[in-house]
């Protein structure tokens, strides 16, 4: 039959509200903490206290549609299967009725609703272990119902049982799944090879313990059935891209690519993610609880979801920050503002968020790339010389952990990101390595932002926050080279959007001066001057002229950047590796901060 998403919603809603059942409506897809999940993965997660009994305002019959991000193999996405985001539609007995009344529902449903086959459904039920037994009921159940005996399987808990992994606590209990073939045409179909999973019901009546099930005094039923997947299988599609959902979306990315979707493999994949990346990232920034693309937790997670989008614009050949926008606003003008109105409220946020992640990353994706190939390169030149010397030398494939680290610190590449450019080339990454390297550069910060606290210097260590301070040595040393030699720090604050640099001079700057300082830092930006680190005794850092606070003791090492002759600073980092990465340099405000004591605002463009 020929449905749409919006008509799927509908449907999906009208029959368990005939039921008896309330409509709770969709809550937000960040997790609120409870359960250790960063995303809400599915519609029963708002309901836990419910499922464990706490009794539900709405009764014990609810029902709803709720967005779900899973995000465990983002790298599979590019296929016609893998999704980052979906709806899942559900429904739930609250202790309310069981498997007798759900089986037929269920069953009514997919026959006289959504016009299905009974006689090609095929069904599974737990096979029962030590802490629940064989589903016999249901199973009996579904024969009632005209389900042949050779159509239902008995199958363990690692297809069965339904739990929200990774955690304590929850409910959770064994599962009835529905199946129908792939191709209903085709004659003598076998379970399960034939087969697509439409859905499950689980009858949720355990809590999981960490010393095991512990029956739960409810009986509840916890239905789940993915939209997406269903929209493309009522329609007798087999492309998960070729739905509602996502044909607007494609549509866009043919005109601006100039491409076909039916035409290479490569385009279609690349097409793929940065379609199923952007739904998810409007799902995610628009969400009520709306994040933003960062470093940690589920901000880290969404980056990579835009990273992996600008990279594959890249690959299209396309402008990813517009592109990006683009599919963005189809999504939510075309298929999901009606049902999700907050995402057109939020609309002007989400593409304003989105362009800013793109520009971010675009002004380093190049030069990382780079870094990359000379990765690659530096490998192979190993192993030709390895393997002149020695013809039983095992080929090396391996890029080093510190490596993968200076990409990610110094270049933004996700450590996944680089991974995923490592497996197309047919080498791997030192992970363990990674991680090294990252934890040891965690905590040299956390002891550098404590030195910085004294100079009021960097909240985050986001790349921008690391621009901005760069540019801090480049503001300095600029007005002292128009002021007076006498300027000096007298300190600072990062955020992502802008610094703010407080120095020792006694009037207001003239506009000249303004002009001229900028000049002097853009100049040096344009210069591309490689920042230098290095340690040294503090006294060796006096005789060189550095600047900065000379609090340490006799004898103890002090870390220093340079940037070329023009600023010489004590400091603990970090810093970009070159001043070209700064882009443009703007003074916005100069004014008074106390007495003797001059204030400015500047932006990096
Ligand atoms: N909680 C079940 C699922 O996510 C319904 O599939």
């Amino acid at each position: 039959m020929a449905i749409t998403s919006k008509q799927l919603r509908e449907s999906w809603l009208k029959f368990y509200e005939s039921k008896g059942h309330v409509n709770v409506g969709a809550v937000s897809l960040i997790g609120d903490g409870t359960t250790g999940v960063m995303f809400n993965v599915a519609g029963m997660q708002p309901l836990m206290p419910s499922l464990l009994g706490k009794p539900h305002p709405l009764g014990k019959r609810l029902c709803n549609v709720q967005g779900c991000v899973r995000t465990v193999d983002i790298e599979s996405v590019g296929d016609e299967s893998h999704f980052t985001f979906f709806e899942m539609m559900g429904n739930w007995s609250l202790g309310d009725y069981f498997k007798k009344e759900k089986t037929a529902w269920t069953y009514e449903l997919l026959t006289k609703v959504y016009g299905l086959d009974g006689a090609k459904l095929c069904s599974t039920v737990f096979e029962g272990n030590e802490s629940a037994p064989r589903d016999e009921e249901t199973a009996a159940l579904l024969k009632g119902l005209g389900i042949a005996e050779d159509h239902i399987f008995y199958l363990p808990k690692s297809d069965n049982w339904w739990e929200l992994e990774g955690t304590v606590g929850t409910p959770c209990g064994p599962d009835n799944e529905w199946f129908y073939p792939i191709d209903p045409e085709k004659p003598a179909p076998v379970f399960p090879d034939d087969y697509v999973e439409i859905g499950n019901d689980v009858y949720m009546q355990y809590r999981k313990t960490e010393e095991g099930y512990i029956p739960l005094e409810n009986k509840n039923v916890d239905t789940g059935f993915g939209l997406d997947r269903m929209l493309l299988f009522l329609n007798g599609l087999h492309d998960g891209y070729e739905t509602d959902l996502f044909a607007g979306a494609i549509a866009k990315l043919e005109t601006l690519t100039g491409k076909k979707y039916d035409g290479d493999a490569a385009a279609r994949k690349a097409m793929r993610i940065v379609a199923d990346h952007v739904r998810t990232t409007v799902m995610l920034i628009g969400d009520v609880n709306g994040i933003l693309p960062s470093n940690t937790g589920a901000g880290y997670i969404l980056r990579r979801l835009m990273r992996r989008a600008i990279r594959y614009c890249r690959q299209l050949g396309v402008h990813p920050g517009e592109t990006m926008q683009a599919v963005a606003s189809v999504f939510i003008d075309e298929v999901y503002g009606e049902a999700y109105p907050l995402l057109t409220e939020k609309k002007g946020y989400i593409l304003e968020e989105i362009a800013k992640e793109a520009e971010r990353f675009e002004a380093m994706l190049e030069k990382g790339m780079a870094e990359f190939e000379k990765c690659i390169a530096g490998i192979e030149r190993k192993n030709a010389f390895m393997a002149q010397k020695d013809p039983a030398y095992v080929r090396e494939t391996t890029i080093g952990g510190k490596q993968a680290f200076r990409l990610y610190d110094t270049y933004g590449f996700p450590i996944e990101f680089t991974m995923e450019l490592a497996e197309e080339r047919g080498y791997g990454v030192d992970k363990a390595g990674f991680d090294e390297a990252f934890k040891e550069h965690q905590e040299k910060s956390r002891g550098d932002l404590h030195a910085g606290e004294a100079k009021g210097g960097l909240e985050s260590h986001s790349e921008q926050a690391v621009r901005y301070h760069t540019a801090t040595h480049l503001l300095n040393a600029a007005l002292k080279a128009v002021l007076s030699p006498d300027v000096n720090q007298k300190g600072s604050n990062i955020t992502d959007e802008r610094m703010r640099f407080d120095f020792n001079f006694s009037r207001a700057m003239t506009p000249e001066e303004i002009r001229a300082v900028e000049d002097l830092v853009n100049e040096k930006i344009k210069e591309d001057i490689p920042v230098v680190y290095k340690e040294m005794s503090l006294e060796e850092a006096r005789a060189e002229h550095f600047v900065g606070v000379f609090d340490s003791k006799y004898g103890d090492m002090v870390k220093t950047y340079s940037i070329g002759e023009f600023s010489k600073e004590m400091c603990g980092g970090p810093h970009v590796s070159h001043t070209g990465e700064l882009g443009r340099f703007k003074i916005v405000k100069e004014q008074s901060s106390s007495a003797g004591v001059r204030r400015i605002k500047a932006i990096l463009e």
